[in-house]
């Protein structure tokens, strides 16, 4: 038995990751980016896309907010819903580092359990845990969305960082954040992943 599935029994194909990794020229990963809401995860998971595209790295961004508009349509905001996207994010995430693909996973994710369990599903080294450290007064003065305004009046309930958890990483691989570096560009941002990449090969 294998979650609820009963009755089923994993096909190996005889093209593998190895395989495609020597097709593509690169390995697969998986570049985690968490963070509050207005942190600017898409702009640096775009950022990170963008650079690596321009260095002939094949990359796939997997936004949130744009998976809830398609596969994680059917989720809200409480927490199993939550952990569901995150589940779910993870597994989509692992097929493209298995696919050969520098895959940028751009999402909130406030719990760190549900982040532990993603990382879980990939080999060692292959999980890169990237914490957007800005402050929440930060996020909230930039308030892209209007949605902290709303949240302080009571209008969304369960907004993250106001009256539902963020659980601060404990073990990820790079943080970033402003101290003494007043003003880090996306792009002086997503080099520093960049750079990270690099270094471990
Ligand atoms: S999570 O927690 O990882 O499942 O969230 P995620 O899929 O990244 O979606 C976050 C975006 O949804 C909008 N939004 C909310 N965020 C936090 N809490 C609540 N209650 C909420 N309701 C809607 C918000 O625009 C988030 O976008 P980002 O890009 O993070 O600012």
């Amino acid at each position: 038995t294998v979650g609820n599935s009963t009755n089923i029994k994993w096909h190996s194909c005889s093209v593998g990751k190895l395989d495609r990794q020597v097709l593509l020229g690169q390995k697969g990963c998986v570049i985690w980016i968490t963070g509050l809401s207005g942190s600017g995860k898409s702009t640096l998971a775009c950022a990170i896309s963008r650079e690596l595209h321009s260095r002939g790295k094949l990359t796939y961004v997997l936004d949130g907010d744009n998976i809830r508009h398609g596969l994680n349509s059917d989720l809200s905001f409480k927490a199993e819903d939550r952990a569901e996207n995150i589940r779910r994010i993870g597994e989509v995430a692992k097929l493209f580092a298995d696919a050969g693909v520098i895959c940028i996973a751009s999402l909130i994710s406030p719990y760190r359990k549900d982040r532990a369990a993603c990382r879980a599903l990939l080999p060692e080294g292959e999980f890169i845990e990237v914490f957007l450290d800005v402050p929440i007064h930060v996020c909230e003065q930039r308030d892209p969305k209007g949605l902290y305004k709303l949240a302080r009046a009571g209008k969304i309930k369960g907004f993250t960082g106001i009256d539902d958890p963020y659980e601060v990483p404990v073990n990820c691989e790079i943080i970033l954040n402003q101290k003494g570096h007043e003003t880090a560009s996306p792009c002086e941002l997503a080099e520093k992943v960049i750079s990270y990449l690099d270094k471990e090969g």
